[in-house]
């Protein structure tokens, strides 16, 4: 059975710092794709409160719609489309203070004002990415970068 999360006080890094292994302990020795990816998304909403944040897949020559936790999202995104496809086809953490200034961004919601994307890298391959978006301008920095990634990085290896 899952425990309830921890809520942890302090800055965006203490918070990361103190998620992070209850994610771990959360998951466990679990190894079905879905049922982590949705357990990691609703954590993340549940600790930082993003607007959304959620996970696209790669399947043949398009990212399509994972676990997610917010509003109603696009389905599919193509390679090279908006931050995700950007991402996905760079291979690249992006971080985007403002999405209206990102050419060929998508706009699922007029709400989303900012955004970061982390490809999901595993054996050298983008396989998806982790999209989060907050209805603030430029919510994210270096600092959610660094902890995202690492958690992706981890993530890789568990799905
Ligand atoms: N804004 C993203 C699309 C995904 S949604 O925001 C959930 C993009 O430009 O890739």
């Amino acid at each position: 059975m899952a425990e309830d999360l921890v809520k942890i006080e302090g800055d965006k890094a203490t918070k990361y710092e103190g998620l992070f292994p209850q994610i771990q302990a959360l998951i466990g020795d679990e190894k079905d794709a879905v049922a982590n990816l949705a357990n990691v998304a609703a954590a993340l909403k549940e600790a930082f409160g993003f607007f959304w944040i959620g996970f696209y897949l790669v399947k043949e020559d398009e990212l399509v719609l994972g676990p997610f936790q917010g509003p109603v999202a696009c389905t599919r995104i193509q390679k090279g489309r908006g931050v995700c496809g950007t991402s996905w086809e760079k291979a690249e953490t992006l971080v985007v203070d403002d999405v209206e200034q990102f050419p060929g961004h998508i706009a699922c919601s007029s709400l989303s004002k900012s955004e970061i994307v982390v490809p999901l890298v595993k054996n050298g391959e983008v396989i998806g990415v982790l999209d989060v978006d907050s209805s603030e301008i430029a919510t994210f920095d270096s600092v959610d970068a660094t902890h995202l990634n690492q958690l992706c990085s981890w993530l890789v290896t568990v799905i």
